[in-house]
């Protein structure tokens, strides 16, 4: 069984789609910045802020090749994930890769009262217009994309993966 990875921008919904598909499913959800603070034995903000951004991403890049040996799960990735190719091509291979969006301003409702975000730390509006414009592209070139812009609730993005999921394992 292939996993169902789901790729985004922060505040696209991941982590909540996640919830629900492996609710309906009985999926195993393993959620990546989870897995990265459990095994780190702290806070993404703490691993940003003592070791760095670039060590984040080392062991976001680990955890991305470990997790798309695994079959039958459901994976949330941090936003991040598009900035190193390594690990789009990796999660393919045993994956569906789908890619949620959602514009500046639906971001930016969905995160306001968030200080979990070490790259939203400050002027977040400003901060989700800068990074959003820098990896557009990377989110765009995903097959499989799914607009969340606007949706008042995430369960029908969730019911479209999971029709799409079991339409490519039948
Ligand atoms: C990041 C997104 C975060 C987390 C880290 C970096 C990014 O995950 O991995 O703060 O670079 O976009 P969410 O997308 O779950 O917020």
């Amino acid at each position: 069984m292939k996993n169902i990875v789901l790729v985004g921008f922060m505040g696209t919904g991941k982590t909540t789609v996640g919830k629900l598909i492996a609710a309906e499913t009985g999926m195993t959800l393993l959620d990546m910045d989870t897995l990265i603070e459990e095994r780190a034995g702290k806070t993404i903000t703490e691993i940003f802020a003592e070791e760095g951004e670039p060590h984040f991403r080392t062991l976001e890049r680990e955890l991305a090749h470990e997790l798309s040996l695994t079959s039958g799960n459901i994976i949330s990735t941090g936003g991040g994930i598009v900035l190193n190719p390594d690990n789009i091509a990796d999660f393919e291979k045993t994956g569906l890769v789908v890619c949620l969006l959602a514009d500046a301003a639906t971001v930016l409702e969905r995160v306001k009262n968030d200080s979990t975000r070490p790259l939203l730390a400050g002027d977040k509006e400003t901060k989700i217009l800068s990074i959003l414009d820098s990896r557009k592209h990377l989110y765009e070139s995903i097959h499989h994309k799914i607009d969340t812009s606007g949706r008042p609730s995430p369960e029908p993005t969730a019911r479209e993966i999971i029709d799409l999921y079991r339409s490519f394992q039948s």
